[in-house]
């Protein structure tokens, strides 16, 4: 277990705690009016490459089903819900996400367009099978007992294991899973594309941007574990 945390992501903890103390506030993301409940993860900040380097690349999703792992604020259920997805389900393993997601989906005039719900990955999720999992989960791997900071620390990459371990089983034939990862420890790229592999998905790198002294990656994975309409 890796228990030194990069000084970003110390910086980045200390905002939070700061800005929590202030209560919830508004940001703008790209148009979209966003309230920031205390300790949910900022969409809009100095430190939050990850989220639009999510959405970003979305492109049109007219008839995906789409899964938002980690919704945190809502936004990228919501960017999914106005690039056109048919159906979108969030989930959150922290119940104050979930209330400000929820109350975000309605700030937008969202509701009844998107599900959201409290789960530890798919542990809450129905089976279903999804086009487009979206995951932009921790990911810095670090040693986190405050479940309000498991916005930024994955112990033990545990979360990223699971999320590969599982997926296959949510995604339809020609489905994906889009995240965003960042080289903020060694060998962090090399990392999470092992993990992937072992549970037979391809990493396809679709943008990759140098942003705060770090490399941001834009990540496709497709599963590898399909034969003709048979999932093995
Ligand atoms: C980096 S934030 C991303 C928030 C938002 N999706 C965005 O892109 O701005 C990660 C989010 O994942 C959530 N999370 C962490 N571990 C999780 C798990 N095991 N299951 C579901 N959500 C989890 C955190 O509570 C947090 O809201």
């Amino acid at each position: 277990m890796i228990n030194t945390k990069p000084q970003l992501s110390q910086d980045f903890v200390k905002m939070i705690k700061g800005k929590a103390n202030e209560g919830t506030y508004r940001v703008n993301v790209d148009g979209i009016l966003i309230d920031v409940f205390p300790y949910i993860f900022p969409p809009e900040s100095p430190f939050s490459e990850s989220t639009h380097t999510v959405y970003d690349h979305f492109g049109r999703l007219n008839g995906n089903r789409v899964l938002d792992i980690g919704t945190g604020t809502g936004i990228q259920a919501i960017q999914a819900t106005l690039a056109g997805a048919d159906e979108v389900d969030a989930v959150d393993i922290y119940d104050k996400a979930v209330e400000c997601a929820d109350h975000n989906i309605n700030l937008n005039r969202l509701e009844g367009k998107i599900n959201v719900w409290k789960s530890d990955l798919f542990n809450n999720v129905p089976k279903k099978e999804y086009d487009l999992i979206i995951a932009n989960l921790p990911i810095v791997e670090a040693k986190e007992t405050d479940i309000r900071l498991h916005s930024l620390f994955d112990p033990n990459f545990a979360y990223h294991e699971r999320l590969f371990q599982d997926s296959p089983a949510y995604l339809s034939n020609s489905g994906r899973i889009t995240l965003c990862h960042a080289n903020l420890q060694n060998q962090g790229f090399e990392k999470l594309e092992k993990i992937a592999e072992r549970y037979g998905f391809i990493p396809n790198i679709k943008k990759s941007v140098n942003s705060l002294g770090y490399e941001w990656r834009n990540y496709d994975f497709i599963s590898t574990k399909y034969t003709g309409d048979k999932k093995q």
